[in-house]
């Protein structure tokens, strides 16, 4: 029997495509070039399953082909909200995603952006790379420290757990969260909050781990940044959507909070030029899982899961 023909949409780490190619008739991306509409609908018509990335749309439009023969979905990444799950789920289409293998790597950055932005590292590197450093001041370059502090996690799951635990074991933080369902007993303190509103209200650093999508659109409201303390600082390594970019620019340029840290954008690869423009605002490209071992350790959670699709499961991570 000819092996299942897998099509994968973007360049992956050498390992990860070395086991590709042994196990299956793998179309490569060695370019790395983004696909298009039309490539992506080609391949949905000539291959068995897609290996898709976590900017590859795949909307109802291309999962709704009458020709389409790709029956799985491999998403490399833990994010699903670049594909259509209704669409798929009323085409029977199978997607899977990479839980568990980037909890580590996105709570490092998350801290990473935290630091950054407490410590206005970009604004302290940016002066000394424009060759305006006058050397070392007392009051120079001033930040906030993180003990004691009050760090409000929104959405509890995996990464933001990880993140609480670092901040709280490591940095001696206070904890706080907000998660739809109740969070059992940890390894550390924390206390749930009832309400995204309450937790705004009181957190000196912010930091999303939520889901992006239709049902968390825009959930970091302009009303929300503004109920924010003045001295509070935000923190984004989930989902560009789940935030008004806008009024966050709007807030950091106005003074109104302190300082922030994002790797995801609402847009991707576009980045608001008010985002580029405003103060004390980290911004990094999307790089939260982004270590060799992790980003390996994703691709071979992909391939398990196409394997175990065409030997009829059970999936390691199915999705829909
Ligand atoms: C994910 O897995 O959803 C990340 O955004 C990509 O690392």
């Amino acid at each position: 029997m000819p092996s299942p023909r897998v099509h994968v949409t973007r360049k992956l780490p050498e390992p990860v495509e070395a086991r590709l190619a042994e196990r299956f008739d793998v179309v490569l991306n060695s370019s790395d070039a983004p696909m298009s509409g039309p490539a992506l609908a080609d391949a949905m018509r000539s291959a068995d399953a897609l290996l898709t990335s976590v900017n590859d749309a795949i909307d109802a439009g291309l999962i709704g082909l009458p020709d389409r023969r790709v029956a799985v979905i491999a998403n490399f990444g833990v994010g699903v909200s670049n594909i259509d799950l209704d669409a798929a789920h009323v085409a029977g289409l199978v997607v899977t995603n990479t839980p568990g293998v980037l909890t580590d790597a996105t709570a490092d950055l998350a801290i990473a952006l935290m630091l950054a932005a407490t410590r206005r590292m970009t604004e302290a590197e940016a002066v000394l790379r424009r060759g305006e450093w006058d050397g070392f001041r007392p009051t120079g370059f001033l930040g906030s420290g993180l003990q004691g502090k009050l760090l409000g996690i929104v959405g509890m799951g995996r990464i933001g757990q990880a993140t609480a635990r670092r901040a709280a074991l490591g940095f001696g933080m206070r904890i706080a969260c907000y998660n739809r369902s109740p969070v059992g007993a940890l390894d550390f303190p924390f206390e749930q909050l009832p309400s995204l509103d309450a937790l705004f209200g009181v957190a000196d650093v912010i930091s999303l781990h939520l889901p992006g999508g239709e049902a968390n659109r825009g959930l970091v409201s302009a009303a929300r940044i503004a109920s924010m303390k003045p001295t509070a600082y935000l923190v984004n390594t989930a989902r560009g959507d789940v935030l008004d970019e806008m009024a966050l620019a709007a807030a950091l340029a106005g003074g109104k909070i302190a300082g922030a840290g994002l790797d995801v954008y609402a847009e991707e690869p576009t980045v608001p030029r008010a985002l580029l423009k405003a103060p004390n605002l980290t911004l990094l490209p999307h790089v939260g899982s982004a270590t060799l071992e992790t980003r390996t350790a994703m691709g071979m959670r992909a391939i398990d899961n196409l394997v175990a699709h065409f030997a009829g499961g059970p999936y390691p991570s199915r999705v829909v």
